[in-house]
């Protein structure tokens, strides 16, 4: 299949692109879009057919449910009714990194659901998403726009590298400003549960909902042995080609541990890949060396992380050691995701 490539800045929006490509979600096509979060692979929410060829070009699990976008707070037809906490977070957090799941209503597919009773929906914060959704004039379904099981890409490069020849259209924008994809959150019962931590924090949420917890099953090694709620949680992640270890505990003990580390994978000749922050980058003397940013802002860390794996594993490295986060604020969302693309492996030291 040849696949269109057109870019553009989200303050400059090519409206003739987006409305091709409106056309073609609409007629059962696959087009990649840009979000806050990460890229988008969409199609047409409601069309069985359309949302299977999704999963076949990312190769994804069939028991994995997609996520349903949306331009406007008109949810009700998706959904079988709309709880007033759901009410709540939507008016806080819409447009924005946070999907809500709640009880589907028969319009939507089992394929865009894989066969739950529940729908996950967001309204992503990006114009050219907003545009091409309203558009289309359909909800369209989208998973991260990556061959399942790699990190998700933040580049429009990183797409066509994954999916150039596999789907219909790709629209580039910016660089995703998240860079980490969205907080999901299940209201299908009294208390609301996240089930993926993302860009709106746990913090955050409290503010609006007291009583909502994390997912115990997301959280750590545990979860190994935890059938976490949101089926996609549960399989190795975010994952570059060269096995990731993370080094956690006190900051200098960290990287005394992590030199001691290179100099052993160096003496192997093995080429290693750190991940390190602008605090410490100076204190490692060799290996493959990139700063996620500075620990004061954890916005820029959880922004480069899927691009800075995708980066080492470009530099073709043997095995990428990390330094830790906090497991406060964004910091949940970030050790997160570097834990599961190590599947766990940390050194606590
Ligand atoms: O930021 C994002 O959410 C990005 C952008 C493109 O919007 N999308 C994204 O989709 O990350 P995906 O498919 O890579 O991740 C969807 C996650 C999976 O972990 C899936 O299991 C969970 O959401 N999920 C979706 N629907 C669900 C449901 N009904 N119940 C439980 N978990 C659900
Ligand atoms: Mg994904």
């Amino acid at each position: 299949m040849k696949t269109k490539l057109v870019l553009m800045e989200e303050d400059n929006i090519d409206m003739e692109a987006v409305k091709e490509a409106g056309q073609i979600l609409q007629s059962g096509g696959l087009v990649v879009f840009p979000t806050e979060t990460v890229y988008g692979l969409g199609a047409n929410a409601l069309d069985s057919a359309a949302v299977t060829r999704i999963f076949e070009a990312k190769g994804r699990p069939q028991d994995n449910p997609l996520i349903v976008h949306v331009a406007d707070y008109h949810i009700e037809e998706y959904v079988k009714e709309v709880p007033e906490i759901a009410l709540k977070l939507m008016e806080k957090f819409w447009p924005g990194p946070l999907t809500i799941i709640l009880k589907k209503s028969d319009i939507i597919p089992d394929e865009t659901s894989a066969g739950l009773d529940s729908v996950g929906i967001r309204m992503p914060n990006n114009k050219i998403a907003l545009a091409l959704i309203q558009e289309s004039g359909v909800p369209v379904a989208a998973p991260s726009a990556n061959i399942s099981g790699r990190p998700s890409p933040t580049e429009v490069s990183r797409c066509v590298e994954d999916l150039d020849g596999k789907v219909d259209y790709i629209i580039g924008g910016n660089k995703s400003r998240v860079g980490l994809e969205s907080t999901v959150v299940d209201c299908t019962s009294d208390i609301p549960c996240i089930l993926r931590p993302g860009g709106i924090t746990l913090e955050m949420l409290r503010e609006i909902c007291e009583d909502i917890y994390i997912d115990p099953a997301v959280m750590d090694k545990s979860s190994k042995d935890l059938k976490p709620k949101a089926p996609g949680m549960k399989y190795r992640h975010y994952a570059p080609k060269a096995p990731v270890k993370i080094i956690d505990g006190d900051l200098k003990k960290t990287i005394e541990k992590i030199n001691e580390m290179v100099q052993n994978y160096i003496d192997e000749k093995k080429r290693v890949g750190i991940m390190v922050t602008d605090e410490t980058f100076d204190a490692y003397p060799v290996g493959d060396i990139v700063s996620l940013g500075s620990r004061k802002m954890l916005e820029t860390v959880a922004q480069n992380l899927f691009e800075t794996l995708r980066e080492l594993d470009d530099r073709q490295v043997d095995i990428i050691l990390s330094e830790s986060f906090e497991e406060k604020g964004l910091g949940i969302a970030i050790m997160n995701r570097l834990k599961k693309a190590a599947s766990f492996d940390v050194i606590k030291i």
